[in-house]
C-alpha cells in the first residue's frame, strides 16, 4: 500500500475523506497534477505559485506555505520511491455543515495528496494521435484549477468513445482548449494558442512551451482563433503535465497537415523532452 499525504502527515492510503469535506460536497477546493520524472517533480514552483493563485481567487487560504507544501510533498515522493508519475494535491475549504455559504470559521486542509506510478508513453508523443470537437461547456473562471470536473469528464468521455486522446473545446466556434490540456496550433511557420484569460487553464506545460519557443525563435500568438482556422492549420499539438506534447494527426474526420507529426511540433517536443533528460543526466 502506498503512502499519502493528508495535511502534513504521511499516512497509509486508505484513510477515508469526512463525508461533509467541502471538496466532497460541492466541489469546493482546488488542486495540482505534477510531473515527477526520475524521481524529481517538474516545475514543482510554478504548480504551487499557481495553486496559491487558484486560492486566492476562490478567497480560500492555503492551510501552509507553499515551501512547505511543496517540502511534504517532496516527502511523499521520496516515501513512496517514485520514480516516474504524477503527485496528485488537492485542497478543501474543509470541513463544515453542510451550508453553501462559506463556513464561519474555515479550515482548509490538503485532504490528500498522493502518487501515481505512470509511464511514459513517447510512442504517443512521437506518433501522434486523434482528437475530437466538443463544446466547452464550462462556467467563465477556467483559469482556476478547481475540484469541479464534470463537463471536462463528459468532453472527455466523448474522446474515450471515439479512441481519441483529447476533447478539443470551442465557446461559439473560438477554439479554448481541451478537456485536460491546451491546445496549439502552427500556421505559416507560427504558434497559435487561446490567450491566457478566464476561459482557459494556462497550464505549466503551456507556459513552459512559450518560453521555449523564445528560444527556438518560434513566434508564439496568444490569440483566439476558430475551429475552421484549426481544421486548415498546418500543425495542431496538445499539452499538458505528463502527457507533455501530443501532435494530433486528425480532429474528427479532418486530416491535419499531412497528416503526420508536424516538424515545429517535434522541435517543440524535443526541447522539452531535454528539461527532464537533461536533469536525468545530471543526476546519473
Ligand atoms: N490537467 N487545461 C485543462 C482543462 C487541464 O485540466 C490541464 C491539466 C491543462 C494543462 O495544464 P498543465 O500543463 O499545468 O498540466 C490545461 C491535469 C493534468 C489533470 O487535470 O489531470
Amino acid at each position: 500500500m502506498s503512502q499519502m499525504l493528508y495535511n502534513d502527515q504521511i499516512m497509509e492510503r486508505d484513510n477515508v475523506i469526512d463525508i461533509e469535506d467541502r471538496g466532497y460536497q460541492f466541489g469546493d477546493g482546488i488542486y495540482e497534477v505534477i510531473g515527477v520524472y526520475d524521481g524529481e517533480p517538474l516545475m514543482m514552483d510554478e504548480h504551487m505559485e499557481r495553486l496559491e493563485r487558484s486560492a486566492r481567487e476562490l478567497r480560500l487560504t492555503l492551510p501552509a506555505s507553499t515551501s512547505e507544501l511543496k517540502s511534504n510533498l517532496e516527502k511523499l515522493v521520496e516515501a513512496n520511491g517514485l520514480e516516474e508519475g504524477i503527485i496528485y494535491m488537492q485542497v478543501s475549504r474543509g470541513i463544515a455543515s453542510r451550508e453553501h455559504g462559506f463556513p464561519a470559521s474555515q479550515t482548509p486542509a490538503v485532504t490528500v495528496a498522493y502518487t501515481r506510478e505512470e509511464e511514459r508513453e513517447p510512442d504517443v508523443e512521437d506518433q501522434g494521435a486523434t482528437a475530437v470537437l466538443a463544446e466547452d461547456i464550462r462556467w467563465l473562471r477556467c483559469d482556476i484549477k478547481t475540484l469541479n470536473l464534470l463537463p471536462n469528464v463528459m468532453a472527455k468521455q466523448k474522446a474515450v468513445e471515439n479512441n481519441a486522446v483529447e476533447a478539443i473545446l470551442h465557446r461559439g466556434g473560438t477554439v479554448t482548449e481541451a478537456s485536460a490540456s491546451n491546445v496549439f496550433m502552427v500556421t505559416g511557420g507560427e504558434l497559435y494558442t487561446h490567450p491566457a484569460d478566464n476561459y482557459i487553464l494556462n497550464g505549466i506545460t503551456r507556459r513552459k512551451i512559450i518560453q521555449l519557443c523564445d528560444e527556438l525563435n518560434i513566434n508564439v500568438n496568444e490569440q483566439t482563433y476558430t475551429v475552421d482556422d484549426l481544421l486548415n492549420a498546418d500543425e495542431v499539438f496538445v499539452s499538458a503535465t505528463k502527457m507533455d506534447i501530443i501532435p494530433i494527426l486528425k480532429i474528427d474526420d479532418q486530416t491535419i497537415g499531412n497528416g503526420k507529426p508536424g516538424k515545429i511540433t517535434k522541435q517543440i517536443l524535443q526541447q522539452f523532452r531535454s528539461l527532464y533528460e537533461v536533469g536525468a543526466r545530471n543526476k546519473a
